[in-house]
C-alpha cells in the first residue's frame, strides 16, 4: 500500500532530522553531485545504495539493461544536464551480472514484446561476438555479454556530440564502465573500458 511508503518516509526523515537538523535545509539549496550514473532499472541495483552514496551525491539515469541508444532524448537530456548544467566530470555506466534484459537478448525468438526493440543492440552485440561468446545459454557467455554491453554503452556515451564537445572545450570528462555482482554485492571497474579526452 502507498501508505506504507509514507510511513517509512516519515521514519527515515525523522531519523535524519534527529541526527542532522540542518541536513534537508542544506541539501535543498544545492545539487552538486560528482557522478552521473547510467545503470539498469533492475530493483536490485539502486545506485545510491550499492555505492554507499548519500542523496545529492549521484545524478541517476536508469533503463532496462543500461542500454545507450544514440537518439534517446531522455538519456541525452540527462547527460547534457549532468555535464553542462551540473558540471559533472565522472560518468559511470554500470551493468550487472544476471541482467534480465541481457538474458532476454540471449533467448531464441523475440517473445518479450516491446522491450525487444529496446534490447536490439544487445542482440546485435551477441551476433557480432558469436565466436567469442559461444553457447549463449551458459552463464559465462551471458556474463561476458553483460560486460560487452557496458563497453558498448560507454563508447556510445563517449561518442555523443555532448561528450565530444566537452572534450573539444578541454573539459576533463571521463566515462567509466562498471559491473555489479548481484551475488556478491560488489562493484567492479571494467578493465580498459574508460574513455577520456
Ligand atoms: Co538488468
Amino acid at each position: 500500500m502507498p501508505e506504507e511508503l509514507i510511513r517509512r518516509n516519515r521514519e527515515w526523515a525523522g531519523k535524519v532530522h534527529d541526527d542532522a537538523p540542518e541536513y534537508f535545509e542544506e541539501l535543498s539549496k544545492l545539487q552538486q553531485p560528482d557522478y552521473f550514473w547510467i545503470g539498469c532499472a533492475d530493483a536490485r541495483v539502486p545506485a545510491n545504495v550499492i555505492t554507499g552514496l548519500q542523496p545529492g551525491e549521484v545524478f541517476v539515469h536508469r533503463n532496462v539493461a543500461n542500454v545507450v541508444h544514440s537518439s534517446d532524448l531522455n538519456l541525452l537530456s540527462a547527460l547534457d544536464f549532468a555535464i553542462n548544467g551540473l558540471g559533472i566530470r565522472k560518468v559511470i555506466v554500470c551493468g550487472h551480472y544476471g541482467c534480465g534484459g541481457v538474458n532476454a537478448a540471449c533467448e531464441h525468438g523475440h517473445g518479450h514484446g516491446l522491450v525487444e526493440h529496446w534490447i536490439e543492440p544487445i542482440r546485435a552485440l551477441a551476433r557480432a561476438h558469436q565466436k567469442d561468446l559461444g553457447d549463449l545459454s551458459s552463464e559465462a557467455a551471458r556474463d561476458k555479454l553483460v560486460e560487452l554491453n557496458v563497453r558498448a554503452s560507454v563508447n556510445r556515451i563517449a561518442d555523443t556530440p555532448i561528450v565530444q564537445e566537452a572534450w573539444e572545450n578541454g573539459e576533463s570528462v571521463a566515462v567509466h564502465g562498471m559491473v555489479y555482482s548481484l551475488r556478491e554485492g560488489y562493484l567492479y571497474l571494467l578493465e580498459n573500458s574508460s574513455r577520456t579526452a
